[in-house]
């Protein structure tokens, strides 16, 4: 089931995001990002168990999806899509064309799950990560109000 996530849910935020990142954010950086009006946060989840989360914040006509991550146990099972295609819909009603995010060159996984959901590349900053890797910038225009979902 995907439901709308509330800054009550940081800590089981929090846990999957650090067993997704090396990087991960605190439970308190997921509160505070969740009491801001302008965030969304999706989960899908099992019997109160949080398997995948995204988390996007909107301006206007437009949304950042800032992070997204599936439990390493619960990857390649449709959680990711769900959780992508669901939260197209959601900001579609808000009014939302443009959707954008930031994704590593070498995360062959999520680019290959945002090349599936037609984004496509806008821009490149040049070893922005940790790791050395180049930045890429997606972005995918969503279909228009009342018509099938992007
Ligand atoms: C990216 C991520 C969210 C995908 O979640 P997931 O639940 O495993 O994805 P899904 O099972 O819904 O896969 C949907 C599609 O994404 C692509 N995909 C997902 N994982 C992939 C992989 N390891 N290799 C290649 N393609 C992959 C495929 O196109 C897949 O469709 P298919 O299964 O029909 O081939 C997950 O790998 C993850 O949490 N990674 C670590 C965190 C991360 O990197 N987040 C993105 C930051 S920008």
């Amino acid at each position: 089931m995907i439901e709308r996530l509330t800054a009550a849910s940081a800590r089981r935020l929090a846990a999957v995001h650090g067993r997704c990142f090396d990087h991960s954010w605190s439970e308190a950086e997921f509160a505070s990002l969740l009491h801001l009006s302008s965030s969304i946060a999706l989960g899908k989840g099992d019997a109160g168990i949080l398997h995948g989360f995204v988390l996007a914040r909107v301006a206007a006509d437009e949304a950042e999806i800032l992070t997204i991550g599936v439990d390493p146990d619960q990857r390649r099972g449709g959680c990711g899509q769900a959780l992508l295609k669901s939260l197209h819909e959601y900001v579609r009603k808000q009014g939302v064309v443009r959707v954008f995010l930031e994704v590593s060159d070498v995360n062959t996984a999520a680019r290959a799950l945002y090349e599936r959901n037609g984004y496509t590349e806008t821009g490149r900053r040049a070893r922005y990560y940790r790791d050395g890797s180049d930045a890429l910038v997606l972005e995918k225009t969503l279909s228009g109000r009342g018509q099938t979902p992007g």
